[in-house]
């Protein structure tokens, strides 16, 4: 698989190295190999590469971790905040109102790529809040014990491995008041934040091995969700009622939903 990846990332890197050097000598029709036109990137990483300026310089194969990372931890862990937040605007009607008025309120006469004001969007954050509390993409995160440690009266030998059950934490009477139900309103307290706050909320991790996708995770979330909120009208078909729809999670490093989420869907005007 490793080998068969890496055949995969260098031809990612071969091709963008190609077209880089084709719109230099080529007439240079695009600056760079993303959709609009630009850099995406990989072109950036080359640009830093060949500059040479870093105190570190990188490499091809530390381009090639990265790209690996994104893949690995970016990809399913931002899908499935994006579906499990549709699914609770789909459930609770009265939510998904004030979501799209306030998204379309903000992106109103402004294009695409004026993604700076999804950053507006206060409600939308608390809706994405409320959603990772309920369906943290990453359930359980591991730790090991430096040294043997002695907690609540349990003694955690050296080495061993431990499993912190963050979805447990986020549905736990003692930390949230009406732990099943969805209310983004309880994220309006500052304390309950992604970095430095309650540590009963803990969608990213904590401490030195906490994410650290945070940001661009969070702008590729609230970007497509803005996306979908904006452009088009979500309703469940007619015959399934919100409080009926099956919430069932599948197994594994990322939870997502075990089925397909099937909706009615109008372009807006
Ligand atoms: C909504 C999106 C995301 C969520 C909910 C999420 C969640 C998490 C969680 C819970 C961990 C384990 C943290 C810990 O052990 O304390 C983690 C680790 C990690 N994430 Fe994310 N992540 C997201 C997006 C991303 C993105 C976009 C990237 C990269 C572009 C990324 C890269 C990583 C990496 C490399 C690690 C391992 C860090 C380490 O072990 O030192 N994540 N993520």
């Amino acid at each position: 698989m490793r080998r068969e990846l890496d055949v995969i990332l260098d031809d990612v890197i071969d091709r963008h190295k190609r077209n880089r050097v084709e719109n230099e000598y080529g007439g240079g029709r695009r600056l760079g190999n993303s959709e609009f036109g630009s850099e995406d990137l990989v072109d950036v990483f080359l640009r830093v590469q060949e500059k040479g300026q870093l105190e570190f310089p990188i490499d091809n194969d530390n381009i090639k971790a990265v790209l690996y990372d994104i893949f690995t931890a970016g990809t399913e862990t931002s899908s499935s905040t994006i579906d499990w937040t549709m699914v609770e605007l789909l459930r609770h009607p009265q939510v998904m109102t004030k979501t799209q008025a306030e998204v379309r309120q903000a992106l109103k006469g402004n294009s695409v790529e004026q993604t700076n004001m999804v950053y507006s969007m206060k409600y939308l954050k608390l809706v994405i809040k409320e959603t990772m509390r309920l369906h943290p993409p990453v359930p359980i995160v591991l730790r090991a014990c430096k040294e043997e440690q002695v907690i609540n009266g349990y003694t955690i030998p050296l080495g061993k491995k431990v499993l912190v059950n963050i979805w447990a934490m986020h549905r736990d009477p003692r930390y949230w008041k009406d732990p099943e139900k969805f209310k983004s309103e309880r994220f309006e307290n500052q304390s309950l934040d992604f970095v430095d706050g309650d540590c009963h909320f803990l969608p990213f991790g904590a401490g030195k091995r906490m994410c650290p996708g945070i940001t661009f995770g969070l702008a590729t979330v609230e970007f497509a969700l803005s996306q979908l909120l904006y452009n088009f009208d979500w309703k469940l078909p007619e015959d399934v009622r919100g409080e009926d729809l099956d919430m069932t999670e599948n197994v594994g490093l990322t939870v997502v939903r075990k089925h397909n989420l099937f909706v009615d869907v109008t372009p807006y005007n």
